[in-house]
């Protein structure tokens, strides 16, 4: 069973009067423990796609199973259940809190599965460690370089324990030296781990270290 199939997604942005078709029957389906990069050019609907895999927003048409079960039969508990507990997500601009600390940061999440302050504390220190960055937790983002700030935003994620991880353009805002380090730490999760990932990325070199890649063309994912 794939983690993630989808069959004919479509998904279409109504502004005013005026339709726009993004996703025009996208298929995929992702086993779990791949490693998937997904790119294309900008404005073509990875974004998008995305959200649906995460169940940010939902498809216009099309079916998706994630674990083998139908979305579009599960209820809003549910959906937020899975977001939760399943998926992490990471994004191009970190998206940490600025005013709290990088272990705040990672606790934050925890606090949304009711797991007592110890457990979170202990929690989140365990994945800042295994991201490289125990020394820097009580700094606040504001404090932290680019790489950093991505490193706690990856702890933030892995914090819940994902079984996915989608990371759109991780890599997107940090430079080429930085971006890899950062990459070699989602091959690592990924490889060591498990964590199925999905990651969005411009960066040919990024693109290549992915076991499998897909574009986005014309609304629909084509295996490259
Ligand atoms: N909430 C929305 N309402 C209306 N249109 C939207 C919305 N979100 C995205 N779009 C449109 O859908 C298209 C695809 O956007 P999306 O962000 O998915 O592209 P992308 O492939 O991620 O691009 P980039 O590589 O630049 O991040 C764009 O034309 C965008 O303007
Ligand atoms: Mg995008």
């Amino acid at each position: 069973m794939a983690l993630i199939e989808l069959k004919d997604v479509a998904k279409t942005y109504h502004i005013g009067d005026i339709a726009v078709d993004v996703l025009k029957g996208v298929d995929l389906s992702v086993e779990a423990g791949e490693l998937l990069a997904i790119m294309g050019e900008s404005g073509g609907g990875k974004s998008t796609l995305m959200n649906i895999v995460g169940f940010l927003d939902s498809p216009s048409g099309g079916g998706y199973k994630f674990e083998g079960k139908d979305a579009g039969h599960l209820d809003d508990d549910e959906l937020a259940r899975i977001r939760n507990q399943k998926i992490g997500f990471i994004f191009q601009q970190f998206n940490l809190l600025p005013r709290l600390t990088a272990l705040e940061n990672v606790m934050l999440p925890l606090v949304y599965r009711g797991m007592p302050y110890g457990q979170r504390l202990n929690t989140a220190k365990k994945v800042l460690e295994r991201v490289g960055m125990a020394e820097r937790m009580t700094h606040r983002p504001p404090e932290l370089s680019g790489g950093q700030q991505q490193r706690v935003a990856i702890a933030r994620a892995l914090s819940g324990n994902p079984t996915l991880i989608l990371a759109d353009e991780p890599t997107g805002a940090l430079d080429s030296h930085v971006s890899q380090e950062i990459m070699d730490l989602f091959l690592e999760l990924n490889h060591n781990n498990k964590i199925t990932t999905v990651m969005v990325t411009h960066d040919p070199n990024v693109g290549r270290q992915c076991r499998r890649t897909v574009r986005m063309t014309d609304g629909h994912l084509v295996e490259v």
